[in-house]
């Protein structure tokens, strides 16, 4: 697996420090509110498990599953909402986590399914941001990661369902994507 990777674009170490200073901003923000992460799944689960525990105030959770990209390294526009959340967020402050920004389309739905259902607000919070390739005028609340129009893997990201377990976000050899047909 290390040897596909063609170049490391965020380090482990700065992802730590970015989930240390949101955590911190959530804390303060939230403070005395009832607040929900709903991380998005498959890729949102390592963020979120790293960015809930800097969180110092109490937090509720859970998942949403949406359609991902299969094996193509393009976006179809196309959001599918494989598994709801299961708890109330009625007067709730909702908080979406998200491992990467790209098109917005994903992020959009969500934010605009999440707040039919009476929540005190939703907002949006990913590790990493690619601005050039946004579809949608959609804001991310928190800090992300800026990155270049490169498809990335890892820190929970996948390529045809792997990578997603690499410590860094990492660029893959064109070799992998050959191989693939
Ligand atoms: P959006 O709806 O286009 O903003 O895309 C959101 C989702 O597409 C992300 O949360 C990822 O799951 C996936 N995605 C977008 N770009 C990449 C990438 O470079 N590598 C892996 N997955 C990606």
């Amino acid at each position: 697996m290390l040897n596909d990777i063609e170049e490391v674009l965020v380090t482990r170490e700065e992802l730590q420090q970015l989930a240390k200073r949101v955590g911190k901003q959530i804390s303060e923000d939230y403070r005395g509110k009832d607040l929900v992460l709903v991380g998005v799944l498959k890729g949102g689960f390592v963020y979120l498990a790293d960015l809930m525990r800097e969180i110092t105030i109490p937090v509720d959770m859970d998942f949403i599953s949406v359609s991902s990209y299969g094996a193509s390294t393009s976006s179809s526009g196309v959001v599918r909402i494989i598994k709801d959340i299961d708890i109330d967020i009625t007067g709730k402050h909702v908080l979406i986590v998200e491992d990467l920004v790209d098109t917005g389309l994903t992020l959009r739905h969500l934010k605009e399914l999440l707040s039919t259902r009476n929540p005190a607000s939703v907002k949006l919070c990913t590790a990493l941001d690619k601005p050039s390739r946004r579809k949608v005028d959609i804001e991310v609340d928190y800090e992300a990661i800026v990155i270049p129009d490169k498809f990335v893997v890892g820190y929970g990201l996948d390529y045809a369902g792997l990578y997603r377990n690499l410590p860094d976000v990492c660029t893959l050899s064109p070799r992998v994507y050959a191989n693939k047909g």
